[in-house]
């Protein structure tokens, strides 16, 4: 998203966001220009996330640990009296409208614009009677880059829309509707995960989501003398979303022989290996590689938890690298500028773990580094991967932020 909070990251690699004061003093005057005054607003944000570990487990009813992070989506919004909805993309600077009194339509020639009429249509399709509204939004999560811009969008239109209309839902139960807009008004797959970090996220913890019971636990982040660098590779492979789907429909191919034989399995959540090695033979190799990945993941982020409770951060860097190499090596869904941030970043001592974050091919690797080595990790990693890439690679050194809240 071409904005001018994303210049400064790139101009100022690894800084923390030091916008986040202006962003509601931004977007008010945003907002203002748009529709002339600010009487009435209401201010809403939500941040993109950071995956430390669990991926591609959500969707299998399993487990993850995400922390929210310190850029985000704003949101200013006004009811109106009659039912059209204007919604204005500071960071597109285009403008869209729809009308509530008729089905909302897709719009392919607006990618973005899908996302809040997603949240609309599930909302109204959910009974939930919506005024019409006056909105604009801006952001500094980066586009395509894996660390859920667009969950961070519907979240903040979710709140915003509740603060506007009044209705009663949990923040959980929004975040499954955001889910909702994404997989049945955007038509991606995804699981549950970024729209609950970013609607549940809390400052200096990571979440523990229980992906099939939505249970969860806010772990503080005690890394010591430890800082997790986001490493942003500049690629976005196309394959993202078909090669997603495939991912899940062959977890379900394995769920599908494992659950003859064991019926109680239901979600690979419920499977160990032990089992998924005795119907090998039945498998398809991918299945097969596909499914221990999601086990062994599983068992990786609950040994995180208990690793971290112990204040054993050696162990838990263990536990990101072999997740990488399993998405790598058994899911597939690493590339080749990725695996090259992982080598480099490995190599630099003071590095204790790395691993490619979210959906994959492309986007983000997260790494936790000592405080001491953070500035050769930044220089090493990012001046071998431009030579031998030519692509620029973005970091930042990021804290775990607040989740989702109405501003104003
Ligand atoms: C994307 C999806 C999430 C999750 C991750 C992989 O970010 O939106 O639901 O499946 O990929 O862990």
């Amino acid at each position: 998203m071409a904005n001018h909070f994303f210049r400064d990251f790139i101009r100022k690699p690894l800084g923390r966001n030091e916008n986040m004061g202006n962003d509601a003093a931004k977007i008010r005057s945003l907002f203002k220009q748009t529709y002339g005054d600010v009487e009435g607003i209401v201010i809403g944000r939500a941040p993109g996330r950071v995956n430390l570990i669990g991926e591609h487990t959500d969707y299998n009813d399993g487990f993850v640990f995400p922390m929210a992070i310190d850029f985000q989506m704003m949101m200013a919004a006004r009811p109106r009296f009659d039912d059209l909805v204007r919604i204005y993309s500071a960071d597109y600077n285009h403008q869209i409208e729809f009308s509530l009194d008729k089905p909302i339509q897709f719009d392919s020639g607006n990618p973005w614009s899908n996302y809040p009429r997603g949240v609309f249509s599930v909302l109204q399709n959910a009974g939930i009677a919506l005024r019409g509204a006056d909105m604009a939004f801006t952001g500094n999560v980066p586009q395509g880059a894996g660390l859920s811009s667009s969950a961070a969008l519907e979240v903040v239109t979710a709140i915003v829309l509740q603060k506007l209309n009044g209705f009663v839902k949990t923040a959980p139960e929004l975040a499954l509707l955001c889910q909702q807009a994404e997989n049945k008004f955007v038509g991606m797959n995804c699981g549950i995960m970024d729209q609950f970090i970013s609607m549940m996220g809390c400052q200096n913890h990571a979440l523990f989501l229980d992906c099939r019971s939505l249970q969860y636990q806010q772990i503080p982040l005690e890394l010591g003398d430890n800082r997790i660098i986001i490493c942003q590779s500049g690629v976005k492979h196309n394959l993202v979303e078909s090669e997603y789907n495939k991912r899940r429909q062959e977890c379900e191919q394995g769920v599908a022989i494992l659950s003859k034989h064991h019926p109680e399995i239901k979600a690979l959540r419920d499977a160990t290996l032990t089992q998924l090695d005795a119907f090998k033979q039945e498998m398809d190799e991918v299945v097969y590689k596909r499914c221990r990945h999601v086990i062994s993941e599983n068992n990786r982020v609950l040994e995180s938890i208990k690793v971290l409770q112990q204040g054993d951060l050696d162990s838990f860097g263990n536990l990101m690298n072999a997740s990488h190499d399993s998405l790598r090596n058994l899911y597939e869904v690493s590339c080749p500028e990725i695996d090259l941030l992982v080598d480099l970043a490995r190599k630099v001592p003071g590095v204790i773990g790395s691993r490619i974050t979210g959906g994959g091919f492309g986007g983000c690797t997260v790494n936790l580094v000592n405080s001491s080595a953070v500035t050769e990790f930044s220089k090493e990693v990012t001046d071998i991967y431009r030579q031998t890439t030519g692509i620029e690679a973005k970091m930042y050194i990021s804290t775990a932020a607040a989740g989702a809240n109405i501003v104003e």
